[in-house]
């Protein structure tokens, strides 16, 4: 097991290029399951889930190759099976049961299970599938179905949920007839699969809104694309910028997909500078305090709670952050009172007060945002600290000790 050490103080500085997103490629690499042919993915970021979902294709007989520049080939499936060894360790293994079914007509997916933010059910998912026409059955942890040839259908979610938009997207492109998802979920990474899947040569109108149409085809063909850059390694790392009162510019971003939390950070106190594909963040030594509340994109991404309360324990006043989107978000609050942080957990709203610094202390990661929350903090924090479960971090961080090594954080990954 790898821990992570950081000695707090260096403020950082310098120019970052972004990672393409984990988000946008998982979903993507699963569309490769309805096309015959070699698809080439550019700028994949070189992630644990990127592994694992590379695994599981591989496992269906999907050829899979390279690194940050992959191909993938479904032309040839024998195996329709996710088994839970793999589905545990990444829930958006759920991606593949609505194009294996699709195309298919069958798949068998273990139940994904439980996770540290929450119960995350995939109730959505099943009851879109089953009003296209699937038999869908749960047993002994796993999700059973099939389909002669699924029918396009009318569906409404009852939350908006990203891989269920998703999956229901990448579904309802080869079923027969009209699919209208209305509550879609609007995430950037939505709309890059919608892009995809149309290149592939679906039909796909309104992704980007809440109300998508997709006008099924027969067949879809292998496509090349390059992955959009990965806006929440994006936001992260301008959130190091303002916790060391550092200076970093971060290239190849897209700032239209971060207005929420540059909104925030400039209440904070934080200079940020917007140019094409490139966003400059100048951190301050006064932190003003604010209030935050997670919402489905556009709002104030959930994915960036974790690492915005980093930086409140660090700002002036009282500063409430409402988690709406999981109910069980805050496993990173313990971990950063152990550094010295002043957090009150209220149901679903966590009130931080300001202190006027952080202290060293060995942590654990528990999740990936929380782990991303814990490096921001002992970036500032007085002292070594010791990270410990950093697997966590590389599920959805590409090359974090590089990536701040030359940004000038004083860390290193060290065998415990
Ligand atoms: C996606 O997860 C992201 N993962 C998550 O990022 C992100 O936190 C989440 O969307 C919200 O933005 C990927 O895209 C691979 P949801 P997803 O379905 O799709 C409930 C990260 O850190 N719900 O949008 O699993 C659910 O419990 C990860 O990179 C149902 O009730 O999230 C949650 O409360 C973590 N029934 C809410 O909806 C369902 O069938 C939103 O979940 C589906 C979801």
């Amino acid at each position: 097991m790898k821990k992570i050490l950081i000695t707090g103080g260096k403020k950082l500085q310098g120019t970052l290029k972004v990672s393409g997103a984990k988000n946008s490629a998982l979903p993507l690499m699963a569309a490769t399951l309805l096309t015959e042919g070699c698809n080439t993915f550019s700028q994949v970021p070189q992630l644990g889930d990127i592994k694992t979902i590379s695994k599981l294709l591989r496992k269906f007989g999907t050829h899979v190759s390279g690194n940050d520049v992959l191909t993938i080939d479904a032309s040839t499936i024998n195996s329709f099976e996710a088994p839970y060894s793999l589905v545990k360790t990444m829930r958006a293994s759920i991606l593949v049961l609505g194009p294996l079914l699709a195309r298919f007509g069958r798949a068998r997916v273990s139940l994904p299970g439980g996770c540290a933010i929450g119960s995350r059910p995939v109730d959505q998912h099943l009851k879109a599938l089953k009003s296209m026409g699937a038999t869908i059955s749960l047993e002994g942890g796993y999700i059973s179905a099939a389909c002669t040839q699924l029918k396009g259908a009318r569906i409404y979610f009852d939350i908006s949920t990203v891989t269920g938009t998703e999956n229901i997207m990448m579904a309802a492109a080869i079923a027969t007839g009209t699919t209208v998802l209305e509550n879609a979920a609007k995430e950037p990474e939505v709309e890059e699969l919608a892009i995809v899947l149309n290149k592939m040569g679906a039909r796909i109108e309104g992704a980007g809104t809440d109300v998508i149409t997709i006008e099924g085809v027969e067949t879809l063909h292998a496509v090349e694309h390059t992955i959009m850059p990965d806006r929440i390694e994006a936001g992260t790392y301008m959130i190091a910028a303002g916790i060391t009162e550092g200076d970093i510019t971060l290239s190849h971003c897209n700032p239209q997909h971060l207005h929420a939390l540059i909104e925030k950070l400039e209440e904070i106190g934080i200079d940020i500078i917007i140019n094409d594909g490139s966003i400059r963040v100048m951190g301050t030594p006064f932190l003003k305090n604010t209030d935050v509340k997670t919402l489905p994109y556009p709002g104030f991404p959930t994915d960036m709670q974790a690492q915005i309360m980093a930086l409140l324990c660090l700002a002036e006043g009282t500063s409430i952050i409402s988690e709406s989107i999981f109910e069980d978000r805050f496993m990173h609050v313990g971990e950063l009172k152990r550094m010295g942080a002043n957090i009150r957990l209220e149901g679903n709203s966590a009130i931080v007060t300001g202190v006027d610094t952080l202290s060293a202390a060995p942590v654990m990661a528990t999740d990936l945002r929380a782990s991303a929350s814990l490096v921001l903090a002992a970036l500032v924090a007085r002292g070594e600290t010791e990270i410990t479960r950093v697997y966590h971090l590389e599920r959805g961080y590409e090359a974090v000790e590089d990536k701040l090594s030359q940004l000038g954080a004083a860390i290193q990954t060290v065998n415990e």
